[in-house]
């Protein structure tokens, strides 16, 4: 696979080809991905969760990120990298920027951000100084707290508008893709449509112009709730790599996410 990047992804988009990404904290999962066709390698903060059992994604350090990058990035056969930027290391923009430089170096080829409007002024700094970003809307796990839990983001009318309104001033603040974590599907299109970037979708229905998933949901392992937009791929598979395999396929294809695996509003 030549290395993936922004031209590719927005070809993708503009043929209507889907954009396969996938969690990825190591190197041997990182080839292992690459060799089954995954096109974009997510080092999420869920690492947190998945890999150090904590509850949350909140105790998750820029150390800890650029650690895992480092070593997706000695696994990476042309994937391209997205790293999470972890709770409050942006919390001023000189932060948001050290951090981002720390993830870069690391093997980041693109740094994601969660939030909404207020990420305009970082996103047009981090670009102008050559940093991608992909802005996470919808369900940003960093916030819980102010949740009150894992829930469906954009269900209420007024709330469905300031994400469209959000998502659109994020692609003219210069955002080069974005995520929509758990939102309705009818909502996740609308913004797919809206904008020129690229829209990765979890739990935010078909019609996004690509899919993610966390790497061990999709293998069945799970240290408590498996959210509902999950499906196993080792399930009907021999070995790990067939499983990712068949992941790749189904997106590709369009047969995952399945109308089960959405939401309405
Ligand atoms: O941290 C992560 O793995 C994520 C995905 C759930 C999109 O942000």
């Amino acid at each position: 696979m030549s290395a993936i990047n922004l031209t590719t992804l927005h070809g993708q988009k503009k043929r209507g080809e889907k954009i396969v990404m996938l969690t990825c904290y190591d190197a041997i999962f990182a080839k292992t991905a690459c060799e089954a066709g995954v096109e974009m390698l997510l080092v999420g903060d869920s690492l947190g969760m998945v890999l150090q059992g904590h509850d949350s994604t909140l105790p998750v350090s820029v150390e800890d990120m650029a650690y895992h990058t480092a070593c997706v990035r000695r696994g990476n056969r042309g994937a391209m990298i997205v790293t999470d930027m972890p709770f409050m290391a942006n919390a001023t923009l000189e932060q948001t920027l050290q951090s981002s430089a720390r993830l870069m170096q690391a093997g980041a080829h693109m740094i994601k951000l969660e939030g909404a409007a207020w990420l305009a002024e970082p996103i047009r700094q981090l670009a102008h100084h050559g940093v991608p970003v992909c802005a996470h809307l919808g369900l940003t796990p960093q916030s819980v707290n102010l949740f009150g839990g894992y829930k469906v983001q954009g269900r209420e009318q007024a709330q469905a508008q300031q994400m469209l309104d959000d998502a659109q001033h994020l692609e003219q603040a210069g955002a080069a893709m974005l995520l929509l974590e758990c939102v309705p599907a009818e909502l996740a299109a609308r913004i797919t449509q809206a904008v020129q970037i690229p829209v990765i979708g979890i739990g935010a229905g078909a019609d996004t112009d690509g899919q993610v998933l966390v790497l061990h949901d999709m293998l069945g392992l799970s240290l408590g709730h498996t959210p509902k937009f999950v499906r196993n791929f080792l399930q009907s598979q021999q070995d790990i790599p067939s499983a990712i395999a068949a992941y790749v396929q189904a997106v590709k294809r369009g047969e995952f996410p399945a109308a089960e695996h959405g939401f309405s509003a």
